[in-house]
């Protein structure tokens, strides 16, 4: 495995192949990032990850300085799982200049959720994204369904700008006790890993009540956010939506219902599809 800092040298090194296919990632992997690569593996003749933490998709007061930065560990466990190069730039490489061209995505989309509780959130990911997308000359790329709205985003990201890209879900990997693996469990004490468990039961209790018949959304939706609040959690959303747009789904539509909370200090995500 090649581990590459600079753009040069990534171009010189993907030179010999036509169908890289890649996982960016933020670096402090998981096996969550680790089973994105093992599927990249067979979809192109080069398989890349990429290691940046992007200043630009974190809010003054958000983690940007403290996010764990564990490239030597991060490196280990890559090549285990088969990838060819790593491809992790210091920030002067990847940003040399302000970046003040920026992918702006649609507010309908990126507004929304997410994008409501941390604003500028989207135009963060999607910039570097785009860049990142373009210096790994990509024409696959993969990204975990556990960040739902950001795939989604990438995706009609893509297909706007017609990249010759195949934007890839992978499927949100769960500790046997059902907790979604994230970078920021890392923050979590041992006791409140197990509090944590409580985001996934509150949506597996809103997807089997669903799939029971409940039609009440609005309900289920303030029931989740009280069950929460109850034991401590500061949730920002629990939501059930339309899976194709994310927007308020109607009868018959496909569904998935995302959340976000802090526990403590440590904000989580989860969602599942019904
Ligand atoms: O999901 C992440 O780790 C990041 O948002 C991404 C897609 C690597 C962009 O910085």
């Amino acid at each position: 495995m090649q581990l590459i800092h600079t753009i040069a040298e990534l171009r010189e090194a993907l030179s010999q192949y036509r169908h890289p296919a890649v996982v960016p990632t933020m670096g402090n992997l998981h096996a969550g990032h680790l089973a994105l690569v093992r599927q990249a593996k067979p979809l192109g003749d080069v398989t890349i990850s990429t290691i940046f933490v992007n200043r630009l998709q974190f809010a003054p007061h958000e983690d940007f300085d403290t996010y764990p930065r564990t490239l030597e560990a991060d490196c280990e466990h890559l090549e285990a799982a088969g990838c060819d190069i790593v491809f992790a730039p210091k920030e002067s490489e990847l940003y040399p200049q302000a970046q003040t061209f920026k992918v702006h995505p649609p507010t309908e989309l990126a507004d929304i959720l997410e994008g409501h509780f941390r604003p500028g959130f989207f135009i963060g990911v999607c910039t570097v994204v785009m860049k990142l997308l373009a210096v790994t000359q990509a024409r696959t790329a993969l990204f975990g369904k556990k960040d739902y709205q950001q795939l989604m985003v990438i995706r009609n990201m893509v297909k706007q700008f017609a990249l010759p890209i195949d934007v890839i879900g992978g499927e949100t990997q769960r500790n046997e006790a059902g907790l979604a693996l994230s970078s920021r469990n890392g923050y979590l004490t041992p006791a409140q890993r197990e509090e944590a468990l409580l985001l996934s039961r509150t949506l597996r209790y809103i997807v089997d009540t669903v799939r029971q018949g409940e039609t009440d959304l609005a309900r289920l939706e303030q029931e989740g956010m009280q069950t929460l609040r109850a034991a401590g959690w500061l949730p920002d959303y629990v939501a059930v939506r339309r899976q194709s747009d994310l927007q308020t789904p109607l009868a018959g539509d496909a569904k998935v219902v995302l959340a976000a909370a802090r526990l403590g200090t440590t904000r989580l995500i989860d969602n599942m599809e019904i």
